[in-house]
């Protein structure tokens, strides 16, 4: 059992990079894996999600050189190239690829298996198994592919089929869903149109843009037109807004404090934080905006401020999605009453966030409130010291321990590996702007 304990000596100051973005990262492999040619990546994130997409695509017989683990080199396979996952004592059994907690790896590979002419197995850790995979079996099944899964959840086995164009209207504004389409659409006979209730994060349609695929958005529709072949790339990968929350809301938080991130990814499906904690009258500066390959980034800084409780819901929780465990946090120090709905998704992440966040918090001492599809929190209040679990969440984990920053005694999170699904290197990183760790 792996415990975290963060303190705060001082007010945090510092500039300081954040890993690569998980997103942008688990997309790289998947669509380096499939271009017609070698890819190379920098800023690439070895974190224990990246790393099960990393491993499933090496089972499917793509050849990745990771000699330094932030930039591999990815040998595509084309369109055409992937192979059947073989074991067994004839080699006809498909060996299952472990997702391992990694919902994007399942979701995204699931749409690209979808197209291939072999048989295959999706399974993971007993949290995957638990979370809802019906929402891309049953678009997918719809298009041709044949899938069996276990009751709407994982294991799947998809036996890949030639696949049909069509027109889909999803129920929910899901990247994880909107990219499966759209990866399964690589291999459909006639085009692809997805139609999203929100805004979800759109790294998979900039990227294979950047590779030549005929793709376009009108508003929050996306069509992608079949293609022969998809061209490789260079890319650096920019700092992963979702880990710089962390830091970010602790400089939000302890008096006198100032940090900046370097390079930050500000695509603006991602920045809902951002735009939320200016709300509640944090001092949020952006300097050098700059073009990446495909996503732009900059330099972010925060400074310590009163800030006051607001209300959070429609488009902006879609482009916050995963900051929401970090939000609570804050929410608990500002005046007034924070108040989150039309988040539901929050209950099938890696934990029901809604739930774990509320008990977790209240555990230290916050008045917070779980909704049906969200929470309320009323601020400010001292936050007392506590032992608390991540239940096996990165997120959670990362914002109990960053309430620690704040709270009168020590917060002890324990079972805090699961921080190395998202973000390797944090209690070092919170060191280095003056945050001390044990
Ligand atoms: C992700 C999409 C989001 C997010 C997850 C990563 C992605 O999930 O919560 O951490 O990389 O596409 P949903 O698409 O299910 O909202």
């Amino acid at each position: 059992m792996n415990r975290l304990t963060l303190h705060t000596i001082a007010p945090l100051h510092g500039r300081v990079r954040v890993p690569g973005d998980k997103s942008i990262s688990h997309r790289a492999l998947l669509l380096g894996a499939l271009a017609e040619g070698t890819s190379q990546v920098s800023g690439f994130l070895p974190c224990g999600d990246c790393l099960a997409t990393l491993a499933c695509l090496r089972a499917l017989g793509v050849e990745i050189e990771t000699h330094d683990q932030t930039a591999p080199t990815i040998h595509g396979r084309g369109l055409r190239g992937l192979r059947k996952p073989t074991g067994g004592e004839h080699g006809q059994t498909a060996t299952p690829l472990n997702c391992a907690r990694s919902g994007t790896t399942m979701r995204l590979l699931a749409g690209i298996l979808a197209g291939q002419p072999f048989e295959s197995v999706l399974s993971g850790d007993e949290q995957l198994l638990r979370r809802p995979m019906r929402r891309i079996v049953e678009p997918l099944r719809r298009i041709g592919a044949e899938i069996e899964d276990v009751d709407g959840h994982a294991p799947l086995t998809i036996h890949g089929r030639r696949l049909h164009g069509c027109d889909h209207s999803l129920p929910i504004a899901s990247a994880q869903v909107k990219s499966a389409l759209l990866l399964a659409g690589l291999f459909a006979d006639g085009p692809t149109t997805v139609h999203q209730p929100g805004p979800a994060r759109d790294h998979t349609e900039r990227m294979l843009a950047a590779m030549g695929a005929a793709i376009e958005t009108s508003g929050l529709t996306v069509t992608l037109s079949p293609t022969t072949s998809l061209s490789p790339f260079s890319l650096r990968v920019p700092g992963d807004v979702s880990s710089a929350a962390f830091p970010l809301v602790g400089a939000a938080l302890v008096p006198g404090s100032e940090v900046t991130i370097e390079g930050m990814g500000i695509n603006p499906t991602r920045t809902g934080l951002l735009d939320v904690m200016r709300a509640m009258g944090a001092e949020i500066t952006l300097a050098d905006e700059r073009e990446g390959e495909s996503e732009a980034l900059a330099d972010v800084t925060v400074c310590a401020t009163e800030l006051r409780g607001v209300e959070i819901s429609g488009d902006t929780v879609v482009r916050m999605i995963d900051e929401f465990p970090a939000l609570a946090v804050v929410a608990t120090q500002a005046h007034g009453t924070t108040v989150v709905r039309d988040a539901a998704e929050l209950r099938v992440k890696e934990t029901d966030r809604i739930a774990t966040i509320a008990a977790g918090l209240r555990a230290l001492g916050a008045r917070i409130q779980a909704l049906p599809d969200g929470f309320m929190v009323e601020g400010p209040t001292p936050l007392h010291g506590g032992v608390v679990d991540s239940h096996s969440d990165h997120r959670l984990a990362m914002a109990l321990a960053v309430a620690g920053l704040v709270s009168e005694g020590a917060v002890v999170v324990e079972n805090a590996e699961c921080i190395d699904d998202s973000f390797p290197g944090f209690a070092e990183l919170m060191q280095k702007v003056g945050a001390a760790y044990d």
